[in-house]
């Protein structure tokens, strides 16, 4: 079987301040990625997902690190290199500091790439509230890129480097190996493959399960104008954390489509089949547990558009976890507010708005009891999920969400 259409088998986060390299790591690491997705792969899952597919492979014939490459064939030898897995990156959008995104993701994430350049003073803001993400959601495999190292000299470097060095001290990402790269001249690539091979394995899921899916985006891939006959079905991209798919398979997403009647807006789930899968950016025909998949299925695809349906689970009928418009969860909040240092956290209250990222779906609930270490919240969307899910938790500080803290759901 060709390596480049393995399914990725692994969820790796590309994490970091905005500007300092992750799109540009992402193309070194997964080569001509766009063109080994169809037309729709392209348009849909690659670019609303923010994510991409890679190789890891090596050569035969190479000594130690060099051995470890994205080529199919070594430049040096000439043979062909051998596939060791595929992974997906997913991309957190550094720029729109958009916490609650890079939440979301994050509960796909089973590791983590932190890149940071070695051009400007550490930590830059978005680094920062990253490994903070991080470290609430419990990522504990990460690998530091200091990159763009081609534009620094060697004690420019050096010092950049015990920069990073002492800001993980203390943090989920203290002793995290840190690989000096430049990834836009390719330089320390081989390295850093060989620390994510090393740093970042592939977790034990179970296949034979009930299948239970993250979605983290939904869309409609349908070109405007197409005609009836030609319209292909809502398509949901995600995370299959446990159970295999095949085409034809009955689903249940829930919390599901929301419906207003009689001025009551309520959710109801929503049944279909699958019609197709893709994965490891190709049409396949079943899928087991690993990184990020493409779902095409029998819906009408207003219903998936926008990401309307990100956030949901899919898994067999009857099978899901229970929805909840309400919760109460035991709550941990951190010493000071993530991204701004100089704000102590507070005790939450009774009737304050709380933005929060219960696996990939992220919604407001008011808090209507708030004791020491519980509170319970009214969600304005519900949240279909296990009991014991970690909760992300954010506060509105001045104009923006700022996480404050994790929550446990509690029932
Ligand atoms: P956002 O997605 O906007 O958060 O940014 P990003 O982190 O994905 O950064 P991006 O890859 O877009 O890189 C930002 C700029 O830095 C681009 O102009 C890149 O060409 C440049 N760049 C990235 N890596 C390197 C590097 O290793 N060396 C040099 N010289 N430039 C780099």
């Amino acid at each position: 079987m060709s390596g480049t259409h393995r399914q990725p088998e692994v969820n790796i986060g590309l994490v970091g301040h905005v500007d300092h390299g992750k799109t540009t790591l992402v193309q070194a690491l997964s080569g001509e990625w766009t063109d080994q997705h169809s037309e729709e792969m392209k348009r849909g899952i690659s670019i609303r997902l923010g994510y991409a597919d890679a190789t890891f492979r090596k050569c035969p014939e190479c000594d130690d690190t060099e051995a470890f490459t994205v080529e199919e064939t070594c430049p040096e030898h000439d043979v062909e290199t051998d596939v060791l897995r595929t992974v997906s990156f997913v991309d957190a959008p550094g720029h729109e500091t958009l916490m609650a995104t890079m939440l979301s993701g994050a509960a796909i994430m089973d590791g983590a790439v932190l890149v940071v350049s070695a051009t400007e003073d550490v930590p830059q803001a978005q680094t920062e509230e990253h490994l903070m993400a991080l470290d609430i959601i419990g990522i504990e495999n990460i690998v530091i890129a200091q990159n763009k190292v081609d534009l620094v000299d060697a004690e420019r470097a050096r010092d950049n480097y015990e920069q990073i060095q002492e800001f993980v001290e203390g943090t989920v990402a203290e002793g995290a190996p840190v690989v000096p790269i430049s990834a836009q001249q390719d330089v320390n690539t081989d390295v850093l493959i060989e620390t994510v091979e090393r740093e970042i394995p592939t977790p034990e899921r179970d296949p034979d399960a009930d299948p239970l899916l993250h979605c983290a985006r939904s869309f409609d891939i349908n070109r405007p104008g197409t005609t009836w006959e030609d319209l292909l079905g809502g398509v949901v991209g995600g995370s299959l954390v446990r159970g295999r798919f095949e085409p034809e398979d009955e689903i249940e997403i829930k919390p599901g489509r929301e419906v207003e009647e009689g001025g009551q807006t309520e959710y109801r789930p929503i049944e279909t089949s699958i019609r197709s899968l893709q994965a490891g950016g190709t049409s396949v025909d079943e899928v087991s547990p690993g990184g990020l998949l493409g779902v095409g299925t029998g819906l009408d695809p207003a219903l998936t558009k926008g990401d309307a349906l990100a956030g949901q689970l899919a898994g067999a009928p009857g099978s899901l976890p229970p929805v909840w418009d309400s919760f109460t969860m035991s709550v941990d909040l951190l010493d000071r507010v993530v991204g701004d240092d100089m704000t102590e956290v507070e005790p939450i209250n009774t009737g304050e708005p709380l933005m929060l990222t219960v696996g990939t779906a992220t919604t407001v609930g008011a808090v209507t009891s708030a004791r020491d270490g519980e509170c319970e919240v009214n969600l304005k969307r519900p949240v279909c999920s296990e009991t014991g899910a970690k909760i992300a938790i954010n506060r509105r500080v001045g104009a923006r969400w700022r996480l404050i803290g994790v929550g446990t759901l509690d029932g």
